[in-house]
């Protein structure tokens, strides 16, 4: 049995436990922890997620005290980090376990736990984890704070939702050519790369983009094995039978985020003017990318607005028109928000 520690969204990544590695027996062992099975050949995807915080696999205690599992774990890692004290003082008089600490939040682990600590949580009085998997932060972290063009605007797309959709759209299947048609700064096109896959991004604006890439070709998680090719585009002016190099693309992720930052609450009456100003741009750009040959599916982020009078606005509007296109349009169970923030994501997937 495998363990998860859920990241903030937990219908989120309870899904993507289901839906890109197909766990099974999925069991809710309190809000922030999730137990599941998944068969063999999907282990290794387990390392690729995006919205879970740490994972691996689950032990009885007398599985976890025995004493050649105690020895092959500390064979090679003389420390331990746990939720549990009473168990680091055991293993400690036992095992000659020379240092250990106490994680005061199980959701956290620095760097040197990573590296250097064996990761133990207690859940009960007779299951243990052994974490063997953190999310990748670095990867992360290097991708929001570093890349040389950047908005700290409250509607930048997070590096590890990127990665949820591509996540979502791919099934982390190997192989997948993935296409972000707004791809701005770029992050998709990062979060791609490192995943293995070949990809391809295009803008109104290329430039940022383009200025982005140079640098992420300098950064140690960029894989030059795999293609990046970045253009000028207006979506809603594909031409799909003039860019043959497109017909490649199996998977469209993208976050269509082409409003203006919204620091107020909205009325009714605004937030209807704003979709009708962009609601045709949406529709053109599904009907242009659903003409791609080996197109699959097609991910990405809604906005929701809270509207003044504390009600929520979808632009159901794009959802009829596209309908209309006879595709299946799959909402994801949960709403990305930010308490901050005024405008919302939701997450969408059209099915070819
Ligand atoms: C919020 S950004 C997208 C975020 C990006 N996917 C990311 O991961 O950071 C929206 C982008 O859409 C682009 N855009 C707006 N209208 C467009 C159109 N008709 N065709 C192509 N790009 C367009 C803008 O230039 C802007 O870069």
């Amino acid at each position: 049995m495998f363990f998860s520690i859920l990241w903030k969204h937990t219908r989120l990544a309870i899904y993507e436990l289901e839906k890109v590695v197909w766990a099974q027996n999925l069991n809710l062992f309190n809000k922030n922890v999730c137990f599941f099975e998944i068969e063999r050949k999907y282990e290794e995807k387990l390392k690729k997620l995006a919205w879970q915080i740490k994972i691996w696999l689950v032990y009885s205690k007398s599985e976890f005290l025995k004493e050649e599992f105690l020895i092959k774990l500390f064979k090679n890692k003389k420390l331990v980090g746990s939720n549990d004290k009473e168990l680091l003082l055991y293993l400690k008089t036992r095992w000659f376990v020379r240092r250990f600490k106490v994680l005061q939040d199980i959701k956290k682990s620095d760097i040197e736990v990573k590296n250097k600590w064996v990761e133990i949580i207690r859940f009960s009085e007779n299951l243990y984890g052994i974490v063997e998997w953190w999310q990748p932060i670095q990867v992360y972290e290097k991708i929001d704070f570093e890349k040389p063009v950047r908005s700290m605007k409250i509607w930048m797309m997070p590096a590890k939702l990127t990665h949820y959709l591509i996540n979502i759209s791919t099934i982390l299947e190997k192989n997948k050519v993935i296409y972000d048609p707004f791809c701005w700064l770029g992050t998709t096109l990062f979060v791609a790369n490192w995943l293995g896959y070949d990809v391809f991004g295009s803008d109104i604006n290329a430039s940022p983009a383009k200025q982005n890439f140079k640098w992420w070709q300098k950064v140690s998680f960029y894989n030059a094995n795999k293609k990046v090719y970045i253009f000028k585009q207006d979506i809603t002016k594909l031409d799909i039978s003039k860019k043959k190099f497109l017909h490649s693309v199996t998977n469209v992720v993208s976050e269509w985020f082409l409003w203006p930052v919204i620091n107020r609450f909205l009325n009714l009456k605004e937030a209807q003017k704003l979709e009708d100003e962009v609601w045709q741009i949406y529709f053109k750009a599904v009907d242009n990318l659903l003409r791609l040959p080996n197109l699959e599916n097609i991910v990405f982020t809604f906005p929701i607005y809270f509207l003044k009078s504390g009600m929520e606005y979808k632009f159901d509007k794009i959802y009829g028109a596209i309908q209309k296109l006879g595709v299946r349009i799959e909402i994801l169970p949960e709403i990305y928000k930010r308490q901050w923030q005024k405008v919302w994501r939701q997450i969408v997937k059209i099915f070819k």
